[in-house]
């Protein structure tokens, strides 16, 4: 993830925007920069490494100036050097950009501009966005036109702040798809903004949250916000309270709804500096995996509980699919004590948000004191699952502070992708061809993700419906029968509903029985090779005189038909649609958890780290 702010207004706008950097160092830090407008020109510093490399670069070679833009980087496109590191300057040296995202057809859209004559210094995705805006702005749009136009070309998800050297008291910033948020704070005669309310909470209380597909001009006495066609929108300015707590929470109810939302934003980290999209490969480094280690491996055992468990079988799908290396799920509490056959030529993987479950940690002691080689994935980063592992995969996903588990759900399956993708690189069962195909999967997920969470009021009605139901059964086949099970896990653990998870091949074998009017059916019924098999499944359910919910394919004509309430997500590559289709359960369960008045964040019973057994 990356971190951004901009200033406008009589402070120095450099100090404002490198204090609001230091906030969002946590967001990414392998490269940073600031750019200030004054007296019609750009001066830039730039610096690789962590944010004090360019306060020294600063106090060396100081900024001043009244409007000023900055960015923390985490490297999706390019390496962390300086001539990546944002703000990125057009050639002609009239427009400045930092962006938050991936622009997932930067390919097309450079070698476009490179024919027509730009040269580009870096190889980051983000400099198309400023060459095009240049480009628009020479052939005499105005700067939001231009800017429009630019986003216009754009695919994935993005959040971007221009400025001009043309328009010294104005900034734009639009926001495309979940990439992360923009936070604009209002002042006395000044603006800001920010990818977190922290960067500027000591200046202001006042913030304006940009959603999907709007843009707004910054000008020191306020914002005018529309939508991307240039259509103002009204919009609500939120005081946002000063304790950690709420200001931690921002726009938003309960830390388990900032984390479904921030998925997008996670995954874009997850993904970030570990994949080469031009050439179809992914690396790894972290994992220190060799050709001759990767080898001798002749099967696989994931182990985990609860969310990191039902993560761990869909990642086993992924990994036999890609790599092609057998691979079993074990619960960790089950493994501890068993006689399990491991050996040397076995890797273990631990999948962890929280580094520390007792179980987890357990087990994975026991198959290395076996000869295993021990891989984790793991969110908190210097836990003892790192310490007892060869190994690790980060998940990225950040603070994860709701006890239900969302955000290192989603991460964890984009994190095992990626391994199954290096794995099937080194066994070579991955083509060149199929590696582009793989990687380019993974480019558009953020911004599926954000897709179905637009559709957040369906599933809040669809909660109002339902929140006084009694029993659920969760339904789904192949990658989408673990998306099933950790649907029907949400809805236990924070609306204490009873709800089953199952293959729903499997239901005729017994679940079958409960299903009547007052158990309703929550099932995937996605595009993918098992449709029809999922259609024959929910017809059993509605003979029984079920009430059955799909999440379907957008698009998807039929399925009205079939089922009593449809929900849709995007169509995603068939390994990847898990990580989208979890979105529904997770919204829904969240929603009824609201209206049966329940405690979403600390949930009865549970804690967010289990570290007894
Ligand atoms: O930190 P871990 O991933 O090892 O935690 C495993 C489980 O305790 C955890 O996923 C739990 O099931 C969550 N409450 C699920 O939302």
């Amino acid at each position: 993830m990356c971190g951004i702010v901009g200033y406008i207004g009589a402070r120095s706008a450099p100090d404002v925007v490198m204090g609001g950097l230091k906030k969002l160092e946590y967001r990414g830090y392998d490269s940073a920069g600031v750019a200030v407008l004054k007296n019609g020109r750009f001066s830039i510093r730039r610096n690789s490494g962590k944010l004090h490399y360019l306060e020294e670069t600063l106090r060396e070679r100081p900024l001043s100036g009244h409007i000023a833009i900055g960015h923390t980087r985490w490297a999706t496109h390019g390496a962390p050097t300086e001539a990546n590191a944002h703000p990125h300057m057009s050639m002609n040296g009239r427009i400045v950009v930092v962006h938050n995202g991936i622009v997932e057809n930067f390919i097309p859209l450079r070698d476009e501009l490179q024919a027509e004559g730009v040269v580009f210094q870096s190889d980051t995705d983000t400099e198309v966005i400023v060459q095009l805006v240049e480009r628009y702005v020479e052939a005499g749009e105005g700067l939001e036109t231009a800017v429009r136009y630019t986003i216009a070309q754009l695919k994935g998800a993005s959040a971007i702040v221009v400025v001009s050297r043309d328009n010294p008291n104005v900034m734009y910033c639009a926001r495309l798809g979940n990439a992360g948020g923009i936070a604009i704070g209002l002042g006395e005669d000044e603006i800001f903004l920010a990818s977190d309310i922290p960067a500027i909470l000591e200046y202001t209380r006042d913030m304006i949250f940009l959603e999907n597909r709007q843009m707004a001009r910054l000008e020191r006495d306020g914002c005018h916000v529309t939508d991307l066609e240039g259509v103002p929108m009204a919009v609500e300015t939120h005081r946002i309270a000063w304790d950690p707590v709420s200001a931690a929470k921002g726009e938003y109810k309960h830390f388990m709804q900032k984390e479904i939302f921030d998925q997008p934003r996670a995954i874009i980290d997850t993904i970030g500096g570990r994949v080469d999209f031009e050439n179809g490969t992914v690396s790894l480094p972290e994992m220190n995996l060799t050709p001759e280690l990767v080898g001798n491996i002749k099967k696989l055992i994931i182990i985990a509980c609860g969310t990191s468990y039902y993560s761990g079988l869909v990642g086993k799908v992924m990994i036999e699919s890609i790599a092609r290396l057998p691979t079993e799920v074990v619960y960790a509490s089950e493994f501890r004590y068993a006689d399990p056959i491991v050996d040397e030529e076995t890797a273990v993987l631990t999948i962890t948000q929280s580094g520390e479950t007792a179980d987890t940690l357990a087990a994975a002691e026991l198959a290395k004191s076996r000869g295993a080689t021990m891989w984790t994935i793991v969110n908190a980063l210097g836990s003892q699952s790192m310490r007892l592992s060869h190994g690790h995969i980060s998940m990225h996903a950040g603070p994860e502070i709701g006890v239900a588990s969302t955000k290192a759900f989603t991460t964890s399956l984009v994190d095992q992708y990626m391994l199954a993708c290096v794995l099937g690189q080194m066994r070579g069962t991955v083509t060149p061809e199929q590696g582009r195909e793989l990687v380019a999967g993974l480019a558009q997920l953020p911004d599926l993700v954000g897709q179905a969470l637009e559709q957040d009021e369906a599933y809040a009605a669809l909660a109002s419906r339902f929140y006084k139901t009694e029993n659920f059964l969760y339904l789904g086949r192949g990658a989408n029968y673990p998306v099933a099970r950790e649907g029907a896990l949400k809805l236990k653990e924070i609306s204490y509903i009873h709800a089953e998870g199952y293959p729903a091949g499997e239901m005729k074998h017994g679940p079958i029985a409960l299903i009547d009017e007052t158990m309703p059916v929550f099932a995937v019924v996605t595009q993918d090779h098992l449709y029809d098999k999922m259609i024959s499944q929910v017809r059993q359910a509605k003979a029984r005189g079920g009430v059955v919910i799909a999440v379907a394919t957008a698009g998807d004509e039929v399925i009205g038909g079939e089922v009593d309430y449809v929900v849709t997500v995007p169509l995603a590559p068939p390994l990847l649609a898990p990580v989208v289709n979890v979105i529904p359960m997770q919204l829904f369960a969240y929603h009824v958890a609201v209206r049966r008045g329940a405690d979403v964040d600390q949930p009865r019973n549970l804690a967010k780290s289990v570290t007894v057994e």
